[in-house]
């Protein structure tokens, strides 16, 4: 487990919403065509369908919109449509464009750079990367004619899916068959990611508290919620039902996540405990403010009256504070707490810090981080050095190896990478030990 390969890598485009056209001709593969958009949206791409009048003979635009979200696009030069995304804006808007299927005569009006229908008009109007999947009868495929066709698309740049070979819906045998959705969306975006949060609501909390002092003045701190984003983020793209508890900052809340905003580390307790008991996983990202002013003036704090006597009395000034409740810790002592893991910052004794929390705060696992250098860098002047992009934790678990009493603890530390491939690092280490803790409380039930 200590040097756990992970079997395939996410590509960093992942997350980045990548806009793709699907285009679809008039052939009976148009059939398959809905699944492929499915297969795209659950990849995180973004996706809008242009139709050809043929197309919509074998698939209705309804059933396009229905899983791709928008309204299908079908006509060129229709007023209503050019009022919305017109035809160039589309083209614009589109990173890749992917035909599927492309008929015989959608491949030739390609290659000639018509533009007389919707689809060939966005594709000649566009800079993305075109994409071709043929679907067609055998014997057209391999008329010389259409071979042409395909030799001067690729030559314009236009990557062609080649189809299969097998049984066809004419009745005929041989090559002209479309490649199955999955396959495409793979060669278009890469392989989804193993479902390994499938079924699980994963409650995560983000960002920092802000604790008031009056109505203007507050106690907080420099999370950026990065980190915590990019596991809501993760956890989603496994499989999980997302609710993400943040405390104030500007990120977009990640599509497909419910997000609900707090801002005292109350609130965010108030919010939490409306969801724990219903969340299989819990990932403590926030950072907490451990403590908040006892009181919370009414009105702005004033300095005192300018006498010379006060002014000398003001050089110094006392804040009370009191201790919050520590969020992670309730979680996990739970009767019937989720999977746990807690995040620990710390600029000096990091690992050993991050043992005691581990044992402390009853967690299944602690993501460690030592931010000292990174801490030390930070200056009045509010540089943002715990913004970034990239991070590098050690994990810490308890192994199955060694007694109840004490528990050998693992480690194992992720390299410093981008945030979102470091959440689905250790939501992949993770997975194995929540499959272990559910199999030892369903035999303790026995
Ligand atoms: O004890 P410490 O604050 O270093 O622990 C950090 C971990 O505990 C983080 O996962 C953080 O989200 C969580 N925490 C919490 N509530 C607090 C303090 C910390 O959930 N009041």
């Amino acid at each position: 487990m200590d040097s756990m390969q992970l079997g395939y890598t996410l590509p960093m485009s992942w997350h980045e919403n990548k806009r793709i056209v699907v285009g679809v001709s008039g052939g009976i593969a148009a059939y398959k065509s809905p699944t492929l958009v499915r297969r795209l949206v659950q990849r995180g791409c973004q996706v809008r369908v242009v139709m050809s009048r043929a197309a919509t003979e074998f698939i209705t635009p309804l059933t396009m919109q229905a899983v791709s979200g928008h309204p299908v696009h079908q006509h060129l030069l229709a007023a209503e449509a050019e009022a919305g995304m017109g035809h160039i804006e589309l083209a614009r808007w589109a990173e890749q464009i992917i035909i599927a299927p492309a008929t015989a005569n959608c491949l030739a009006n390609l290659a000639q750079g018509r533009s007389d229908d919707l689809l060939s008009a966005v594709v000649l109007a566009s800079a993305a990367e075109v994409v071709v999947a043929p679907a067609m009868n055998q014997q057209m495929w391999q008329h010389p004619a259409t071979q042409r066709n395909l030799t001067a698309l690729a030559d314009n740049g236009v990557r062609v899916l080649a189809p299969m070979a097998g049984a066809q819906a004419c009745g005929e045998t041989g090559p002209g068959r479309m490649l199955e959705p999955e396959d495409i969306a793979t060669l278009l975006v890469g392989a989804a990611p193993p479902r390994l949060l499938a079924g699980v609501a994963a409650l995560i909390t983000a960002g920092p508290t802000w604790e008031a002092l009056d109505p203007v003045r507050g106690l907080t701190n420099r999370s950026s919620g990065k980190m915590g984003y990019a596991m809501a983020m993760a956890a989603r793209d496994f499989g999980a039902q997302v609710t993400l508890i943040s405390g104030p900052v500007s990120l977009e809340t990640p599509r497909r996540v419910k997000r609900i905003d707090v801002s005292s580390a109350r609130q965010m307790l108030e919010a939490v405990s409306a969801y724990a008991s219903q969340s299989q996983w819990f990932i403590a990202v926030a950072a907490v403010a451990d403590y908040r002013p006892a009181t919370v003036a009414a009105h702005k704090i004033k300095k005192p009256a300018a006498t010379a006597a006060a002014a000398k009395a003001s050089q110094r000034m006392s804040l009370e504070l009191v201790k919050n409740p520590d969020i992670l810790a309730a979680v996990a002592s739970l009767r019937k707490a989720p999977f746990s893991i807690g995040f620990a910052a710390e600029t000096e004794h990091t690992l050993a810090n991050a043992r005691q929390k581990l044992m402390n705060k009853g967690v299944d696992m602690i993501a460690a981080n030592y931010v000292g250098e990174r801490a030390a860098k930070a200056t009045d002047s509010g540089a943002h050095v715990f913004g970034g992009d990239e991070n590098a934790v050690t994990l810490l678990y308890k192994s199955e190896r060694g007694g109840r009493a004490e528990p050998a603890i693992q480690q194992v530390a992720l390299a410093k990478t981008d945030k979102y491939q470091l959440a689905v690092q250790i939501i992949e280490h993770g997975a194995p030990l929540f499959a272990r803790k559910a199999k030892a409380v369903k035999s303790a039930a026995k």
